[in-house]
């Protein structure tokens, strides 16, 4: 497979110069070297002016620009414009345009109005991306290949005819049988018994709850569906042109598109991020993502494809990234393995749905701008991290992660309400507090490179990844299982005899019943060290059979039972939360449980990000700082990277950033950090 090198670290932005005039472009590009910039992401929502009648193809202005780029030294990421269809095209093939759950045809006026299984769109689409990739497959300054455009982003589920009959096809290829399918659906239930392929339907809107097997194997269609969709463009760009590589920029944790299977057809794994720079940790919320698009395909290296360089135009009140916090999470991204910063996007739109979202050149001039002072002085700050291009994360914690999981969590008619992703967050920034590398993993992944895995809540769980975790344990890990997990089979059917069905022996404990709390409403634990800690949300009645209990609860009808156990089996220990307990509280249990695994930590200031990655003859520390004091570091045998100066003592103040070396023997156990007031001068 063809592999992403531009030679550097990319810098730049989509670029859609269709929405300007012709004397902008040169202006364009002088301001690109100005800033460093070396990538664009070019022509993504430019199929109505490349083909601006069915079948007549316009590329003209294209060649035009893809010259100008090349002579400016601006090299290009490629879409196969494929991502918005033009009006034309949703007119003349009605069928084109998706469904919502509710049987309403969306119409003409925005973007990604196509249904994934039209015929129509498909070809369609694929005759543009053979037309792009036959026209510029050998520019000189084509670099990578971009797939259409976040794909499910708008749409990630049609429920028209087309996507009825594909979805029937999808589950006889599944199941084979009716009678398979009437099992794998429980459909004994409310006389829901299909007695001839063509009663089968999506799950569109219902009187009341829909069937939640038929649910997931929905959502797992839907993903696949939209995947064939890429497929089918990615086929022709590797028969035209098998030496340039192509990726489709994902969007982290969007609930529609399995991307552990995603990533597999990419060449390079790429990702938009769009913290919110108004909440509570927007480090958090794009380290999480960053840490998830490496994990994607194995720790390779990967693109930041798209992030504001201020204020985003699509939430109810979208605050600006204040001065310093654009280029704090840009060398966040590189720390955690990036090897290119782009921007959404180059020049700000005057009209359109966008024209409120930030960009490298603003509406006011550069030279007036806070924001393009930033973004060009980081494309030249660049320059010399080259070298991180080099680095790899590595991870000794992970957390399991898995599309199937949340999509079965995600059905009607539940215990209680329990979105997964404040939950996987909250673990998250629990164990980055102790400053350690961490991992997402696909539950059936191997995990023997890991010391401690997590599941904040992996609801469906499968024998295989039963049986993998037990393996993971008995052979000498850290398991962190959190409550409602292992309920239910790949099928979403409970597994019965108490729950965690398929783990009860490794856990040495079990959960009889689940008792959740209503919104506001607290309960309290106690620890084996007699401290007494508030829980939230969910609490079980759980039994401790060979399991040592590490809390119990305080309050209720379950008081004096257990809320926590670990459980020694095999060579390694099996945790069981079964229930939420604060920050705090969740950090002691969580660094008990890595330490024990023998994984080293530190102690971090609130905001204080740090990622060690590896560069194969040493190790880089790299310290970003986001909270609101200043802080200092000590790491006694550090040098700065840049300059090769002993640096054993860094201060950083809010969105201050230390890059460092240290040896390959390392360990964050030698460093200290606390708030900089704290220290004598
Ligand atoms: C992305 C999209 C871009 C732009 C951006 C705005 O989702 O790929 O085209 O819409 O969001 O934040």
């Amino acid at each position: 497979m063809p592999h992403f090198d531009l030679g550097a670290l990319a810098y730049g932005a989509d670029y859609n110069p269709e929405q300007w005039p012709r004397e902008v472009w040169r202006e364009d590009v002088r301001l690109m070297q100005e800033a460093g910039v070396n990538l664009v992401s070019l022509g993504i929502f430019s199929w109505a002016q490349l083909e601006p009648r069915e079948g007549e193809f316009e590329f003209g202005w294209l060649d035009e620009i893809m010259d100008l780029l090349h002579e400016g030294g601006v090299r290009v990421n490629l879409a196969t414009a494929t991502a918005s269809p033009p009006p034309w095209l949703s007119l003349a093939y009605p069928d084109s345009r998706p469904v919502t759950v509710d049987g309403v045809r969306l119409e003409v006026g925005a973007r990604q109005l196509y249904c994934p299984s039209d015929p129509h769109y498909r070809a369609l689409s694929v005759r543009l991306a053979r037309a792009v990739a036959g026209r510029y497959g050998t520019h000189p300054a084509l670099r990578l290949w971009h797939v259409n455009n976040e794909y499910g982003c708008h749409i990630d589920q049609c429920y028209c005819a087309q996507c009825a009959a594909r979805f029937r096809e999808w589950l006889r290829a599944r199941y084979g049988s009716l009678d398979e399918l009437n099992r794998a659906w429980g459909t004994a239930f409310w006389s829901q018994r299909y007695g001839d392929w063509a009663e089968v339907q999506p799950p569109r809107r219902a009187p009341s709850f829909p069937n939640p097997s038929q649910g997931l194997d929905w959502r797992r269609f839907s993903s696949d569906n939209i995947l064939e969709l890429h497929r089918a463009e990615v086929e022709v760009l590797r028969a035209l042109t098998p030496d340039v590589p192509l990726t489709t920029n994902f969007l982290g944790f969007l609930p529609g598109l399995d991307y552990f299977r995603w990533a597999q057809e990419e060449d390079v794994a790429a990702v938009d991020v769009y913290p919110d720079p108004a909440g509570m940790a927007p480090h958090l919320e794009a380290g999480m993502v960053f840490d998830l698009t490496r994990s994607l395909r194995a720790g390779q290296r990967w693109l930041l494809m798209e992030q504001a360089t201020s204020a985003v135009n699509w939430r109810e009140r979208n605050a600006p990234k204040r001065p310093g916090l654009m280029r704090a999470l840009s060398l966040q991204a590189l720390a955690r393995g990036a090897d290119g910063i782009q921007f959404f996007q180059w020049r700000q739109s005057v009209a359109g749905a966008e024209k409120y979202h930030s960009a490298m050149v603003g509406h006011v001039p550069p030279e007036r701008s806070r924001v393009w002072r930033e973004a060009r002085d980081l494309g030249q700050e660049l320059k010399a991290l080259d070298f991180l291009r080099g680095a790899r994360v590595k991870a000794d914690v992970a957390i399991m992660f898995d599309w199937h999981s949340w999509w079965a969590l995600s059905q009607a008619s539940q215990p209680a309400v329990t979105p997964l992703l404040p939950v996987v967050g909250a673990w998250y920034a629990a164990l980055r507090s102790l400053g350690v590398n961490v991992d997402f993993v696909h539950p059936e992944a191997d995990l023997s490179g890991y010391r401690a895995v997590a599941l904040p809540q992996q609801y469906l769980l499968t024998p295989d990844a039963a049986q993998g975790l037990r393996a993971f344990v008995q052979g000498g890990g850290t398991l962190v299982m959190g409550p409602y997990s292992g309920v239910v089979d790949g099928d979403d059917h409970v597994v019965p005899g108490g729950y965690p069905g398929l783990l009860q022996d490794v856990l040495g404990a079990w959960v009889e019943e689940w008792a959740p709390l209503q919104t506001g409403e607290e309960r309290e634990v106690r620890w084996a060290d007699g401290r007494v800690t508030p829980v939230t949300e969910w609490t079980e009645v759980l039994h401790a059979d060979s399991a040592e209990v590490l809390a119990s609860y305080e309050t209720d009808f379950i008081a004096g039972q257990p809320a926590v156990t670990r459980h020694a089996f095999g060579q390694g220990y099996a945790y069981y939360l079964s229930t939420r307990p604060d920050a705090a509280a969740l950090t002691d249990l969580l660094r008990g449980a890595v330490q024990g695994a023998g994984v080293a930590i530190a102690e971090l200031p609130d905001g204080l990000d740090v990622t060690l990655s590896d560069t194969g003859d040493g190790r880089l520390l790299h310290l970003i700082h986001f909270g609101p004091q200043a802080v200092t570091v000590q790491v006694p045998r550090a040098v700065d990277a840049l300059s090769g100066q002993p640096r054993a003592s860094v201060t950083l103040h809010p969105t201050d950033a230390a890059l460092l070396r240290v040896p390959v023997d390392f360990s964050l156990r030698e460093l200290t950090a606390r708030a900089a007031a704290s220290i004598p001068t």
